[in-house]
């Protein structure tokens, strides 16, 4: 039975599609079922349109998080979604959100965390002059870009980079890892003690997903 997937974002969707292309390809046993933004003109809407799902413009302007959130609840329900994933969605969850939902929401965020929580991680981390960063996918709890870590990938920093090609090198290995780690937390096949997801085993969901090598892929060089 393939799980249900609801997505959240606010902008341009790349995440989004990588995620619906490994859905579509049956890489991830799963199917979208509903895309949604708090911005009427999220290029992800349309593109989510495209694709044939279902698109749900929720303007959140003026409104109170919590209502807000009651709406974006009510929606994902509705359509009886497993895992809530956001790509690119510029907005913090109440409480009763992530309880709305436990240990069912992800969060790609482009840094290896906890290094450059925040908006802008990529310029933060070029800025400080790191000669790593990357991207990671975690759980999402209460705290900003703070929940239990799924999946890392790690991306040299250039000699010649600016922090648009780096960041460039960065969202392409988030759209590889976001599908790895919803095949493991899809699959089940992991458990939580502490901060630490541990992965039972190497699982199909992380092979079967974008990675060509085959492998565990996770402290995998973008660069090369
Ligand atoms: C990505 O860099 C993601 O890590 C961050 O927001 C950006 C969204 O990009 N959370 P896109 O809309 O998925 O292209």
């Amino acid at each position: 039975m393939k799980k249900r997937i609801g997505i959240l974002l606010s902008g341009r969707g790349s995440n989004f599609e990588a995620i619906a292309r490994q859905a579509l390809a049956g890489k991830i046993p799963a199917e979208i079922a509903v895309v949604i933004s708090n911005k009427p003109s999220a290029a992800g809407l349309e593109r989510a349109r495209e694709f044939g799902f279902e698109a749900v413009s929720l303007p959140s302007k003026g409104l109170e998080r919590e209502d807000y959130d009651r709406q974006v609840i009510r929606e994902l329900i509705q359509r009886r979604v497993d895992l809530v994933c956001l790509a690119g969605y510029m907005r913090l969850l109440s409480p009763a959100f992530i309880r709305a939902f436990p240990e069912r929401i992800l969060n790609i965020h482009p840094s290896l965390l906890p290094a450059f929580p925040g908006l802008d991680a990529q310029h933060q981390a070029f800025e400080y002059g790191v000669k790593v960063s990357g991207c990671t996918v975690h759980f999402v709890d209460d705290h900003l870009d703070h929940g239990a870590i799924v999946r890392q990938a790690v991306v040299p920093v250039r000699e010649d980079d600016t922090a648009e090609t780096l960041s460039a090198r960065i969202l392409a290995e988030e759209h590889r890892i976001y599908s790895e780690a919803i095949g493991i937390v899809l699959s089940g096949k992991y458990r939580i003690e502490g901060r630490r997801v541990i992965v039972d085993e190497v699982c199909d969901a992380a092979k079967s997903s974008t990675d060509s090598s085959g492998g565990f892929g996770d402290a995998r060089s973008g660069s090369e």
